[in-house]
């Protein structure tokens, strides 16, 4: 079949079409035919070298896809030939058939277009595991989604709306801010020109967050302390700016708040189980409803990852970038 593979002879570890093996369909697999990948910032790192797939996981790039089951292995009865779906992976996106243990396939909500399907597991799972199973996020709560303009932060500012909270986003520029706040966030906050401590405090009587979901890392560690809310949780999921930062525990013990770090690749297939099983009987509801809506800025056929990397590397991407077969 064909597949994305990363050259790791060339200094840019250029991204080319090959023809790669498949193995025969495992016990407990799916076999799906891609539609659309998913682009996610992990896959920039993979193909950097700097974040290895965990161990059995394919060495493809690529951690969601959408499309129609092909074919099943020994032991799966939940899924049938021709079924759509989207699914979380492990890696092996980036390619025309993808093997995906049969638990962490969803099927497409009802609504939602093929392709686009493929920009919801990751997200999905990603907000849904942090607000709800970490933060235990609460209707009425305030919650700041950092980077409410990416892949991400573009549904957990649905989600956290979904579920009655009240949302307050950074991103950065006039422009993206204005997206998310069409997305329902009630506070738009311009990282790039604006204080988020203060309009947070602002914007709540001067209590602050509840809930803060930090994609920015060790650079924002400080504030997001400062900004929380007496009982708050802050759950980083992102170190773009930074893994080592100082935590002030005074604030930490005085606020009686919790910090938290996940990682959604890195869980074993249990976990993983458990929150697909949850976005589908929690959040898809949402998606059917209308009230969570994939959030794409671009479709790249496959061929063109590079091109598709490039889009998220230029922070041009508000929202999800797809790689369409
Ligand atoms: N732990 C996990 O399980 C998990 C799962 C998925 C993703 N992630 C991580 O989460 C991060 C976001 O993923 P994504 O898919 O949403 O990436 P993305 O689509 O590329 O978005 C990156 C986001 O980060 C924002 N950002 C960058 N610098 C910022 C700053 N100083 N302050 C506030 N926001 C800032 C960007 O905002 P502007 O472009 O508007 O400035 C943009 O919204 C990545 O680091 C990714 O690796 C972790």
């Amino acid at each position: 079949m064909r597949a994305i593979t990363v050259d790791d002879e060339d200094a840019h570890r250029n991204l080319t079409v090959a023809d790669v093996p498949e193995n025969p369909l495992a016990a407990g697999r799916v076999r799906v035919a891609v539609a659309a990948a998913g682009v996610n910032r992990a896959d920039l790192l993979q193909r950097a070298g700097h974040y290895p797939p965990p161990p059995g996981a394919s060495e493809i790039l690529g951690l969601e896809v959408s499309g129609v089951v092909q074919d099943v292995g020994p032991g799966v009865t939940d899924w049938s030939p021709g079924d759509a779906v989207c699914a979380l992976l492990d890696g092996g996106g980036y390619a025309e058939r993808v093997d995906v243990p049969a638990a962490q396939l969803l099927p497409v909500p009802a609504g939602i277009d093929l392709v686009d399907a493929a920009a919801l597991p990751e997200a999905a799972c990603t907000a849904w595991s942090n607000l709800v199973d970490v933060a235990r996020l609460q209707p009425g709560e305030t919650l700041l989604v950092h980077g409410g303009s990416g892949g991400v932060g573009s549904f957990a500012i649905q989600l956290g709306v979904a579920l009655g909270a009240r949302v307050a986003t950074t991103a950065g520029g006039p422009e993206r801010v204005a997206r998310c706040r069409d997305l329902g966030a009630a506070v738009g906050i311009d990282h790039r020109t604006q204080d988020a401590v203060a309009a947070v405090r602002a914007a709540t009587d001067g209590r602050g967050a509840d809930v803060v979901l930090d994609v920015v890392g060790a650079a924002a560690l400080g504030d997001n302390v400062r900004v929380l809310a007496t009982g708050g949780r802050l759950v980083v999921i992102g170190m773009q700016k930074g893994r080592r930062g100082e935590l002030d525990l005074g604030a930490l013990l005085t606020k009686r708040a919790s910090v938290a770090g996940t990682t959604l690749r890195a869980r074993p297939l249990d976990e993983k189980a458990a929150i697909v099983a949850a976005v589908r009987a929690h959040v898809w509801p949402h998606v059917e409803a209308g009230r969570i809506r994939p959030v794409v800025h671009a479709r790249v056929p496959l061929a063109e990852a590079a091109r598709a990397h490039t889009m998220l590397e230029s922070g041009e991407a508000f929202g999800k970038v797809l790689l369409t077969t």
